[in-house]
């Protein structure tokens, strides 16, 4: 199966980074699909840019409703008017630090599907859930509010989950290979009777891409501080081969 390599810029970047990153990976062709994030005010840039290559742009967040009185709030209808294709839900930096539910993640989904869009949507434990043992329970908690809205096999092949545990998100610490395996199990046990594709993310580097990709139950790589490097991001392209 074709793996997946996403960019996460989260809020990096300005017209001149995206212009450099972009004509960089423009310039080349990757085996795997790749799905590049930038921040919502540089989507309309990055699509342009990218026209005529295969790949892809999407989000970081899209609003849970529809339309209408919902200020600084951007709706699947006019990401998919921009070209996006894909948008990344419920990323532990916005349960976090905008106190994203499961309910409300599961909404967001429902919403970007909806607007005819790719989902992937995040899930993780912390370093504190881990250490107590409780990563398997936290994991299917954030996956419930999930698999009780969403006809599974309605939205096959358009849902993905990242797993990303939040102690391995921006610390140069990426989860121990038995640790992806085994949770990466877990998920797709979790949604049997569809075939769900699962990301990996947290430190994903040039360095250890190929081997986490390779790994049993891995369909790609989510990738945030190594996607804003073009040399790195396309070492990890290249190294995400199915
Ligand atoms: P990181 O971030 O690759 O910088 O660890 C991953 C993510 O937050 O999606």
């Amino acid at each position: 199966m074709q793996k997946v390599v996403v960019g996460n810029w989260k809020m990096n970047g300005s017209r001149e980074a995206v212009s450099t990153v972009l004509g960089v990976l423009a310039g080349r062709s990757f085996e795997p699909r790749v799905i590049i994030c930038p921040p919502m005010t540089y989507i309309d840039i990055a699509v342009q840019q990218l026209r005529g290559t295969r790949i892809e742009v999407g989000a970081q967040n899209v609003s849970e409703f529809e339309s209408g009185a919902y200020t600084g709030e951007v709706s699947a209808a006019m990401l998919r008017d921009l070209g996006c294709t894909t948008v990344i839900v419920g990323h532990s930096e916005r349960r976090r630090n905008h106190h994203e539910t499961d309910p409300e993640i599961a909404k967001k989904v429902e919403r970007a599907l909806d607007g005819g869009m790719n989902a992937i949507a995040c899930v993780g434990e912390t370093a504190a859930e881990r250490d107590a043992g409780l990563q398997h329970e936290r994991i299917r908690g954030q996956l419930s509010a999930l698999r009780e809205l969403l006809d599974v096999g309605f939205v096959a092949g358009r849902l993905s989950i990242a797993y990303e545990p939040v102690w391995a998100i921006g610390t140069g610490r990426a989860a121990q290979d038995d640790e992806i395996a085994d949770m990466h199990r877990v998920i797709k046990d979790y949604f049997s009777g569809g075939e769900m594709s699962v990301l990996y993310g947290g430190s994903v580097n040039g360095r250890n891409a190929g081997r986490i990709v390779g790994l049993p139950g891995v369909d790609g790589v989510l990738v945030g501080g190594a996607s804003l490097l073009a040399a790195e991001f396309s070492e990890i392209c290249q190294a995400a081969v199915g």
